[in-house]
């Protein structure tokens, strides 16, 4: 049975419960992190703790763990659920107050919760033939940076996704392309990659950032820049990237072929760099 933590304390997953006038299940008042794990070592956990930090900050929730604690906590978490490849969710909310008032009640702790699931391989999520995508009308609020538990123009806008056949949304705002409605996104012109500069519209992907390493260090030219809809169906290539699904090609957008219709050569060469990548961290010699 999974192990989850809960305000200070181990527990199976199905046990964990917390008070209907928690903030989270009132108003959706909290934010959270997903953070893959390699070989039973935690991704990123410096850029995820950094990301967790700023969202809490935006927000007003004082942080209610030291960066030490966080790790410590998180690697117990892991190593209870004993899988090598997982991923931890954690999440903190507002907390529990005795009444429903939007106003931040006075003197309430915020509520700790984390868990882990088995990481989907490869496999799972069709990456290597490709997905399919369809643009939609970015219908989010203006604090996309932040990281807030809140999801529920995501949730929708991923479910008419699935509802018309296709993995992933990708968001259109005055005509740009931003992002996907759980993921960053990547096209490629000309040999060149391009993704939209960090802003309040997007989410500062820690996958994004690290594609963006790879490619500075592999002599890969990219760009950071605007992505209107027309490039975005006029790319040789498109990605989307995420802790969960690493980053996944998109082949088919609003019932066109991108590109070949098949993942392309950039796409081929990144997805090697990022599992040489994580294939390092599993071996304890990279972050
Ligand atoms: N979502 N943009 C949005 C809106 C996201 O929700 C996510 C991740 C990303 C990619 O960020 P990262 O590379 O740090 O995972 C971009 C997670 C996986 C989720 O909500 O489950």
């Amino acid at each position: 049975m999974a192990v989850a933590y809960l305000n200070g304390a181990f527990l199976p997953v199905e046990k964990a419960q917390v008070s209907v006038l928690d903030r989270g299940f009132l108003f959706g008042d909290g934010v959270y992190e997903v953070i893959p794990v390699y070989g039973g070592r935690l991704f990123r956990l410096a850029h995820h703790l950094k990301r967790l930090r700023n969202s809490l900050a935006g927000v007003r929730i004082d942080n209610p763990l030291t960066d030490v604690a966080w790790e410590h906590m998180l690697n117990e978490l892991v190593v209870r659920n004993e899988g090598i490849d997982q991923t931890v969710y954690l999440k903190v909310t507002r907390g529990a107050d005795v009444k429903r008032d939007h106003a931040f009640p006075a003197g309430v702790r915020p509520t700790v919760f984390a868990m882990s699931s088995p990481l989907p391989g490869p496999r799972d999520l069709g990456k290597e033939a490709g997905v399919r995508a369809i643009t939609l009308t970015d219908i989010r609020w203006q604090l996309c940076n932040i990281k807030a538990i809140t999801l529920l123009p995501n949730v929708l806008l991923r479910q008419q996704a699935i509802d018309a056949g296709s993995a992933e949304a990708i968001l259109i705002n005055n005509g740009q392309a931003i992002e996907g409605a759980a993921s960053n996104l990547f096209i490629v012109r000309n040999g060149v990659l391009i993704t939209p500069p960090n802003s309040n519209a997007l989410l500062p992907g820690i996958t994004r950032d690290l594609v963006l390493e790879l490619a500075a260090n592999n002599a890969i030219p990219f760009r950071e820049a605007d992505i209107s809809e027309a490039e975005l169906h006029a790319a040789d290539e498109v990605w989307l990237t995420s802790s969960t699904r690493e980053i996944s090609p998109v082949v088919i957008l609003d019932e066109q072929p991108v590109g070949a219709g098949t993942p392309g050569p950039l796409w081929q060469l990144m997805s090697v760099l990022y599992q040489d990548y994580t294939n390092a961290v599993r071996r304890g010699e990279a972050e």
